[in-house]
């Protein structure tokens, strides 16, 4: 089965790439320009323009995928801000593009949303209602409904506050962050009244691994198991690391103004994918372990 993985130069994007391709899948992922990140697997790679007609076109054609797991995106919701328009383009019009060429060459559907599509009172099921507090929970939530108004059996998986391992040419993730500054010595202001259900990236892969396998359709959160602060990550990833602890300042949200508004309880549950995908994500902590052995 030939897997097509858009976004491969981004961090759950790539992680899905090699947990893919070490499952058996044939793996194809795309980015943009050259394939930047040195990861212990290989697979084949093209450069795909998502915003590009043309480009798009050209890529199915050539690889005919049987399934294409859509997870590039604007992802910055500060960039998506200062950008509305170029934020629609690359969430919004590519998502419809892929799903057209999808639909063309009667290609499987996932796609990667977010927990952002959601406003206050977290953590959110799959029946609740979506209420995005910023521009990019906005474009995420247009681009759900736009594909499923072209793919009606699309997959649609929400994660939340991704982490996990990170491999040279990869951005890291918030614990990456937290364990540089520690590691310099430098303090640092983390935030305590804001709450995430933190999502290790090869959970994500696992879910999406036996949606796969077991041909499902429609929504499912696959997030983490723990409902934490990003202050009490901070200090779990402090703790495990051996750092120390001090350097960590509790703030309030508000004594860090930050200019997109975010929900203060957010997360999601994940008891339908538990339900139906058997899925049982680890904890918070031996997730931390291991996105640093
Ligand atoms: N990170 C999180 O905590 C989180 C939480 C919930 C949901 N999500 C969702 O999960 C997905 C993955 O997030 P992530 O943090 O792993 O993303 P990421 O690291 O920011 O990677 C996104 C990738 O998309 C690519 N891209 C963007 N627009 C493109 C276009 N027009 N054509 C081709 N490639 C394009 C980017 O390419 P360049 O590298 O060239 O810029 C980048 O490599 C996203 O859909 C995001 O909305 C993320």
């Amino acid at each position: 089965m030939k897997i097509a993985i858009t976004g491969s130069n981004g961090f759950l994007a790539h992680h899905l790439c090699v947990f893919l391709s070490q499952q058996g899948f044939e793996v194809i992922g795309c980015g943009r320009g050259e394939n930047r990140v040195q990861s212990p697997v290989t697979f084949a790679y093209y450069s795909v323009e998502l915003t590009d007609v043309s480009s798009i076109q050209y890529f199915f054609d050539k690889v005919r995928p049987d399934i294409i797991i859509h997870i590039a995106a604007m992802s910055k919701p500060d960039a998506c801000m200062q950008n509305p328009d170029m934020c629609l383009l690359h969430n919004v019009t590519a998502t419809s593009l892929l799903a057209e060429a999808a639909k063309l060459y009667n290609t499987k559907f996932i796609y990667s949303s977010t927990d952002f599509i959601f406003g206050e009172g977290g953590p959110h099921s799959e029946a609740d209602t979506p209420a995005p507090l910023n521009f990019y929970g906005e474009s995420k939530w247009m681009a759900e409904q736009a594909l499923l108004s072209i793919l009606p059996d699309a997959v649609i998986f929400r994660p939340v506050f991704i982490y996990g391992k990170q491999w040279p040419g990869m951005r890291g993730s918030f614990i990456h962050w937290v364990a540089s500054a520690l590691q310099a010595n430098k303090p640092i202001k983390v935030v305590t009244d804001q709450l995430r259900t933190p999502t290790f990236a090869p959970d994500i892969c696992q879910g999406i691994t036996t949606i796969i396998r077991t041909n499902q359709s429609g929504i499912f959160h696959l997030a983490g198991k723990d409902i934490l602060s990003p202050y009490e990550m901070a200090t779990a990833v402090a703790t495990i690391l051996q750092f120390n602890i001090k350097l960590i300042e509790p703030v309030t949200a508000d004594s860090f103004p930050e200019p997109v508004k975010r929900a203060k309880k957010s997360g999601l549950q994940i008891d339908k994918a538990k339900a139906l995908l058997s899925y049982e994500p680890i904890s918070f902590a031996e997730g931390v372990r291991m996105s640093f052995i």
